[in-house]
Order: C-alpha cells, then structure tokens, then sequence
C-alpha cells in the first residue's frame, strides 16, 4: 500500500456523536479513506482518564463505532476498531511514560484546562498521561498524517519529539508523523450561542445537534437557532455569528457555495434559511439514524467487524511494539 498511513481516534463519551462532531471530523475521516491508509478508532482508554461508568462506556463504545459506520466508513476501506482491544496501546504507552519530563508533560495545555476544570486533585494521573497514550497511538502504526483539529497541535509536536529521541537513543524505529489540520473544516457553534463551539459539555443542550436525536427535536434547534436582529442573510464571522454557523452547516451539507447561498436566500429572510435548514438537516440524519440502528440491532455483525479491525490494527501494532521492546532492551 503506497498511499500515506492516517491514524485519529474519537472518544465514547456521549451517547451520541453531534453536528460539529460529524462535520468537523467524521466527515474528513470518511474522505481520507480513499486517500490514505486509514486507522480510525473508539479511544476507549482514553475515555477512562475522566470517570466512567462501565456499563455506559460499554454502550456507548458500540454507539460510536455504529455512528462511524453508519456515517460512512467502510471497514474494506479502513481499519476501524476499538483501543482496548489491541494491548499494544497500553503497552507502548508506558514505554513512551518512560521517556517523557515530567515538566515536559506538564506544558499540556490540555491537561492545564481539562483539570482546572475538574479541580487539581481530583484529576487523574492518566489524564495528565493523557497525550502520551496518544502519542503511542500514532507512533504504533507509523502514521504520516494525523487528522485532527488545531486544539490537538501541541500533542502532535509531542509525538515529534518522543518520536526523535526514542530513535536518536535507541536507533530507527519511529515514523514521524505530521499534524493533518484542515483548514477550510467546518467549525461549528452552537445554534443558542454562536460564539460558543458546538460541544457534547455545553451548559445548555438547546444549541447542542446530538445526531441521535429525534429529527423533530433538531428541526425544531435549527428553526429557533439564535441569529441578530438584521435580515439579510450574509457571511460575517464577526457582525453575523449565528448566520454564518448556519450558512456554514447548509453549505457542508449540501455541497453549495457560501456565496451561491447568499445569493440564494437574497431578498427571504432568515426565516427560510432556518427552515429549509432544518429540513436539509433532517434529510439527511434520517438515513444515518436507520443505518446506526441497523448496526446496534446487530451486535454479533457489529463486534465481528470491530473484531476484524482490532485482528488488521494488531498486525501493525505488535510488529511495532516489538521493535520498540527489542530497542529498548527487552
Ligand atoms: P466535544 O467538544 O463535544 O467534547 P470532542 O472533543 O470529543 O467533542 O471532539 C471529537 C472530534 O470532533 C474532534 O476531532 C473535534 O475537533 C471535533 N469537533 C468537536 N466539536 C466540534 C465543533 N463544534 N466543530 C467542529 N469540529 C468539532
Ligand atoms: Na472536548
């Protein structure tokens, strides 16, 4: 396989995936399988570093991986799979625990945000860890491209360096892997405060699209979306927020032009934007709700597949494990 390995990695931590889940990553994830050799995972273990019940993170891991499949990725296209079935994650990432600073984890910012807002000592260690289970994540499968959104920047440049000192003290062993940031995705805020990222931890869930919804309840978000008080339907990231996020989302969603639907909507008021949004929305979840519950009301074909991915994902990571093991002086 000549194309470039991919790797990303979604966590199970909602019962449902939202909109800005979807179009600000799943969609890439289903693109880049025809242009890379991709690995995408449920990062099971990493959802562990805040608590979790086990019966939920049971469900929801089969959640996600129904939403991926149902959002369109193909398992003989992709190598799709849960972390915790292949062991080499926990594996390499102690080795990776091994050749990090304290002080340099401790530059995180992540980790600073996530535990301030957690309280410092009710945070734990794995998510102090957090990004050096990442790192081994991408490091096992020698990814070049690593798709992710800005706020993942730093950990990729972690990756860099562990990647670069593991093989400048023990010899050639890791691929370095290059941050894949697109720019033109799709940032998605929420429908009740435009200024605020769309997010399954917003205080209010009447901005929040979660795709697993009744479409009746998101229709209804999409028509009493927060706007301003002007009427024409114009992009303008800074005067305009609420309609730019939902010229950003008709524009995602059905492939038109930004300008194309200024021109579209000219002269009709927000009004129609909101509606014909809505029913563009419901459109298309509909199909992706039917096909995410074909796959959760078939469990055996469900794990059999993810099975098949962690069998695919093991081929890679326990070859990489094992030069790193050897390297190392195991
Ligand atoms: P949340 O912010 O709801 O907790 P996650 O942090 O679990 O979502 O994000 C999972 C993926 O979805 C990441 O790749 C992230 O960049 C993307 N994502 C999350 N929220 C948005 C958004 N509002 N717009 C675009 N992409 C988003
Ligand atoms: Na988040």
């Amino acid at each position: 396989n000549q194309r470039p390995r991919a790797l990303s990695g979604i966590q199970p931590t909602a019962s449902s995936f939202h909109l800005g889940n979807y179009l600000g990553a799943i969609r890439q994830y289903v693109a880049m399988q025809d242009t890379h050799d991709a690995f995408y995972m449920v990062v099971d273990l990493h959802a562990i570093t805040v608590p979790q019940d086990p019966a939920t993170l049971r469900a929801n891991t089969r959640l996600a991986a129904a939403q991926l499949l149902a959002a369109g990725l193909d398992p003989d296209r992709c190598t799709l799979f849960v972390q915790s079935h292949v062991p080499e994650h926990a594996q390499l990432g102690w080795l990776m625990n091994c050749i990090t600073g304290f002080g340099e984890a401790s530059r995180m910012t992540q980790f600073k945000d996530k535990s301030a807002r957690q309280g410092a000592d009710s945070a734990t260690v794995g998510l102090f860890t957090y990004p050096i289970l990442q790192v081994a994540d991408i490091l096992l499968y020698q990814a070049d491209a690593v798709p992710v959104g800005e706020d993942q920047r730093q950990h990729i440049e972690l990756t860099r360096d562990l990647a670069e000192r593991f093989n400048g003290r023990f010899g050639a062993t890791f691929n370095l892997p290059a941050a894949h940031i697109v720019r033109e995705v799709a940032k998605i805020y929420d429908l009740q405060d435009p200024t605020a990222k769309m997010s399954k931890s917003a205080a209010s869930a009447k901005g929040l699209v979660n795709l697993l919804d009744e479409p009746k309840v998101s229709a209804k978000k999409f028509r009493s979306a927060v706007t301003d008080t002007d009427t024409v339907v114009r992009y303008d990231e800074t005067e305009k927020p609420g309609i730019s996020n939902l010229l950003r989302i008709h524009s995602a969603l059905t492939g038109t032009g930004i300008a194309e639907l200024e021109e579209q909507y000219a002269g009709k008021g927000y009004g129609a934007l909101k509606t014909d949004l809505a029913e563009i929305f419901v459109a298309w979840v509909t199909p992706f709700r039917e096909r995410t519950q074909e796959y959760l009301g078939d469990p055996e074909t469900l794990d059999s597949l993810l099975a098949k991915g962690a069998e695919k994902a093991r081929a890679v990571a326990a070859e990489t494990l094992a030069l790193a093991y050897d390297r190392m002086g195991f």
